[in-house]
C-alpha cells in the first residue's frame, strides 16, 4: 500500500545529505508498495525546525526536488544524532498531490510529522473532535488526524514523553496503521507503532549487539481504548499509564547506533541484517539512542521480549542485476526459486515430502470436513491451479475462494474446516480479514506466504513459507509458481499413506525433480514470445483459453496482461466457449489457446476447431513436437512435456513473458503499473 522508511543515527556522525541519500534509497526499495507521491522530513540546519519536501510522482521526482532544495553547505556538516522520516504513497484518501503526500503535519510549524501506511477508519470522528478544538486540516488524508492528535495531547499533557503521547494516540485510532513520527519538541527521538500494517526496526551497531532480545515494557493501566468523543473528559484528568519492565532481558543500550524503521526488510538489508518485527500495538521508541518497546496491556501468554532476528536475505536478491526490470529478473529466477521452495522438503532419493511447518497438524487436517483455499488475485489463481490435484490426492472437498467475495457472503465456516490463506505479501487486507473470520469460527488456519513475520504468517496456526525470495515487481510471477508448488507438496504429503495413489505420487515427484530444467527450456522461448508481442501490442484485447489444469494459466495470464499493459484481456474456460464467448471470435480478435496432451486434450481440440471455423487464428501453446495440434494455426509456442498437474507452471511462463514484452512495447512502467500497489493493505 504505502512504504514507510525512517532513519535515526545516534552518536554516528552523518551529514544531512547522507541522511537524505539513505532515506531516498530506502524509499526506492519500497517503491513497489506505492508510487504516486513521496516525501521526507529531516531536521533543518536552523535549530529546532523540521523541513519537509513532498512531491507527486515517483521517488525520482522527489530526488530531483531534494537536490534543488537542500543545496547549501550546511547540509554537508556532520550531525551526531538525527531523525529523518520518509514515505512513498499509494493514495487511498485524497488524490495524489503534494498536500496529500506524507509526512503529514500537526501544524504550520511542523511540530509533529508523521508517515503512515494503512487506513484510519474512524478518522472522521477524530477529525471532528480536533476541528472542534480549533485544528484546521489542510489535506484530504486520514493520516493528518494522527499528527494533529499527538499535538493536541502534547498541549494538554506537557509532562508526557513522546512515547506516552503516541501510546495515547494509537488507543484512539481504529483501522490499520503503521506509523513513524518525529517531532521538533523531541529532537533525536523517533516513535513508531503498528496495527495491521507491517513495520520492522533494523539495528546497526559498530560492534556485536549486546543482546538478542529487547524487553517489552508493559503498562499497568488496563483501561480499554475509547474514542475521542467519549474520552474527552477522561483525557482532561486521566493519569496516563506508565510502562515498566517486568523482564530479565537487557534493554538495548548501544553507544553508537543507527536505527531503521521500515515497512519491509528489503529497505534495510543493505545496512543491517538484525531486525525486530513489531507486533500489533507495539510502540517502539528511540530516545538517547536507546530502543524500547512498549505495550499498554499484558495478556497471559504475551512474551517478555521481542527477538532480534537475523535476516537471511542477500542484498543481490533486491537488486535488478543485469535485468531492465525486477519483473523480468523474477521471471528468469524461476528455475532457482522453485528449487528453493522444494529445498529440504521434497526428498528425491526417498521419494518423500515433509513440510516442517505443518507436519504436526497433518493428522488433524486429514480428519477435516473440507479444505478451503482463500486468496486474492494471483494467489487465488494458484489455488485454482492446484484444486484438481488436491481433490485427487486428498479425496476431500476443496473450495477455492476469493477473499473479498468470501467475506461478502458471510460464508459458513465450521470447526472442522481447514482454511488455507495464500498470500505473497502476507499482508493483503481482504485475506487477513477472511483469516480472522475463519479463525473466530474455530477453523484450522494454514498460511502459505512468502514474507516471514507477515501478519498472515503470524496469525496462522501453521503454514508453509514458499521461500521464493523477495518479489519486488508489482506483478507477481515467481511467487505464483512457488505457491503452486507449495500446494502440490501439501497434496503429496496428504497422500503419503494411500497405496492406490503411490504411482501417481512417484510420477509427480519425478516431474518436480525435472521441473527446473523444464522451466529453463520454456524461458528459451523468450525471443519467440517477444515476436508474438510485436503482433499483439497494438490490439485492444486478448482472449486466453484453456481448461482443466490450464484454466488457471488463462486467468493468471489475463491478469498479467491487464495489470501490465492496460489492455483488455480475459481468461476463458474453453468449455464455456459455446455458452457465450464464441460470439467474440472473428478474424481480428487476438486469441491464445492452451492445448496440451492431457485428459482434456480432445475437448480442447473441439474448442480450437470452434475458434478456427469462425475465422479465428489463435496462437497455440502446445507440447513440443505435437505437429498435429500445431497444424491448426500458423503461430504456436511449444513447451516441454511434464506431468499434467504441473503443466500450469510451464504454460504460465510464456504468459508472464508475453505480458512483459507487450508492456515494454506499449511504453508501460513494468515494475510499477498504474493504480496498483504490491501489498494491498486496505479492504
Ligand atoms: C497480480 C498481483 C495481485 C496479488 C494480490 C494478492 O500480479 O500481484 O493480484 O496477487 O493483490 O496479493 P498477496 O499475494 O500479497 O496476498
Amino acid at each position: 500500500m504505502c512504504g514507510i522508511f525512517a532513519y535515526l543515527n545516534y552518536l554516528t556522525p552523518k551529514s544531512r545529505h547522507e541522511v537524505l541519500d539513505l532515506l531516498l534509497n530506502g524509499l526506492k526499495r519500497l517503491e513497489y508498495r506505492g508510487y504516486d507521491s513521496t516525501g521526507v522530513a529531516i531536521d533543518s540546519p536552523q535549530a529546532n525546525d523540521i523541513v519537509m519536501v513532498k512531491r507527486c510522482g515517483k521517488v525520482k521526482v522527489l530526488e530531483d526536488a531534494i537536490a534543488e532544495h537542500f543545496s547549501g553547505k550546511e547540509y554537508d556538516e556532520p550531525v551526531m544524532t538525527h531523525v529523518g522520516i520518509a514515505h512513498t504513497r499509494w493514495a487511498t484518501h485524497g488524490v495524489p498531490c503534494e498536500t496529500n503526500s506524507h509526512p503529514q503535519r500537526s501544524d504550520d510549524e511542523n511540530s509533529f510529522v508523521v508517515v503512515h501506511n494503512g487506513i484510519v477508519t474512524n478518522y472522521k470522528d477524530v477529525k471532528t473532535f480536533l476541528e472542534k478544538r480549533g485544528y484546521i486540516f489542510e489535506s484530504d488524508t486520514d493520516t493528518e488526524v494522527i499528527a494533529k492528535l499527538v499535538h493536541h495531547l502534547w498541549k494538554k499533557h506537557p509532562g508526557y514523553s513522546f512515547r506516552e503521547l503516541v501510546e495515547q494516540v494509537i488507543q484512539q485510532l481504529e483501522g490499520a496503521f503503521a506509523i513513524a513520527i518525529k517531532s521538533k519538541h523531541f529532537p533525536g527521538e523517533c516513535v513508531a507503532s503498528r496495527r495491521g500494517s507491517p513495520l520492522l526496526v533494523g539495528i546497526k551497531t559498530k560492534t556485536r549487539l549486546s543482546t538478542d532480545h529487547i524487553p517489552i515494557l508493559y503498562g499497568k493501566d488496563e483501561k480499554s481504548p475509547q474514542t475521542c468523543e467519549k474520552d474527552t473528559e477522561a483525557q482532561k484528568t486521566k493519569v496516563l499509564p506508565r510502562t515498566e519492565s517486568t523482564s530479565e532481558f537487557m534493554p538495548l543500550e548501544e553507544k553508537e547506533v543507527e536505527y531503521f524503521f521500515a515497512s519491509d526488510a528489503s529497505a534495510v538489508i543493505e545496512h543491517t541484517n538484525r531486525v525486530i518485527y513489531l507486533e500489533d500495538d507495539d510502540v517502539a521508541a528511540v530516545r538517547d539512542g536507546t530502543l524500547s518497546i512498549h505495550r499498554l496491556k499484558k495478556c497471559l501468554d504475551d512474551p517478555h521480549a521481542r527477538e532480534i532476528t537475523t535476516l537471511k536475505m542477500e542484498i543481490q536478491q533486491i537488486m535488478k542485476g543485469n535485468y531492465d526490470y525486477f519483473m523480468l529478473k523474477e521471471i528468469f529466477e524461476q528455475p532457482e526459486s522453485v528449487v528453493n521452495t522444494m529445498r529440504g522438503r521434497v526428498r528425491f532419493d526417498s521419494k518423500s515430502v515433509v513440510l516442517g511447518g505443518i507436519k504436526d497438524f497433518i493428522p488433524e487436517i486429514k480428519r477435516c470436513r473440507r479444505l478451503m483455499l482463500i486468496g486474492c488475485g494471483t494467489s487465488y489463481h494458484s489455488a485454482v491451479a492446484t484444486r484438481q490435484l488436491l481433490e485427487e490426492l486428498t479425496e476431500l472437498p476443496v473450495m477455492v475462494e476469493l477473499a473479498s467475495d468470501f467475506l461478502d457472503r458471510n460464508t459458513p465456516i465450521f470447526r472442522d474446516d481447514v482454511c488455507f490463506f495464500i498470500s505473497q505479501s502476507g499482508e493483503t487486507a481482504d485475506s487477513l480479514m477472511a483469516l480472522r473470520y475463519c479463525k473466530q469460527r474455530g477453523a484450522l488456519i494454514v498460511g502459505i506466504t512468502n514474507t516471514v513475520g507477515s501478519s498472515i504468517c503470524r496469525e496462522s496456526h501453521c503454514g508453509v513459507h514458499i521461500n521464493a525470495g523477495p518479489e519486488i515487481g508489482v506483478a507477481s510471477t515467481k511467487a505464483y509458481t512457488s505457491q503452486f508448488i507449495s500446494l502440490v507438496m501439501f497434496a503429496l504429503v496428504m497422500s503419503e499413506d494411500r497405496l492406490s495413489l503411490q504411482q501417481r505420487r512417484l510420477e509427480i515427484i519425478q516431474a518436480l525433480y525435472e521441473l527446473p530444467d523444464r522451466i529453463r527450456q520454456v524461458l528459451k522461448l523468450d525471443s519467440q514470445v517477444q515476436e508474438l508481442a510485436k503482433d499483439l501490442f497494438q490490439h485492444k484485447s486478448l482472449l486466453i483459453m484453456g481448461r482443466g489444469y490450464n484454466f488457471a494459466t488463462c486467468l493468471e495470464g489475463a491478469l498479467k496482461v491487464k495489470e501490465l499493459t492496460y489492455m483488455h484481456s480475459e481468461g476463458i474456460m474453453a468449455g464455456e466457449l459455446k455458452h457465450g464467448p464464441l460470439a467474440l471470435i472473428d478474424d481480428r480478435m487476438p486469441v491464445m489457446m492452451i492445448v496440451l496432451r492431457d485428459p482434456v486434450y480432445i475437448k480442447c481440440i473441439n474448442a480450437l476447431q470452434q475458434v478456427t471455423s469462425r475465422k479465428g487464428c489463435p496462437i497455440i501453446i502446445c507440447e513440443e513436437g505435437d505437429e498435429e495440434t500445431k497444424s491448426y494455426s500458423s503461430r504456436s509456442l511449444e513447451i516441454p512435456r511434464t506431468v499434467d498437474c504441473l503443466q500450469g507452471i510451464l504454460t504460465v511462463i510464456p504468459m508472464q513473458l508475453l505480458s512483459y514484452h507487450i508492456a515494454v512495447l506499449r511504453g508501460c512502467d513494468v515494475d510499477c503499473p498504474r493504480n496498483l500497489a504490491k501489498s494491498v493493505t486496505v479492504e
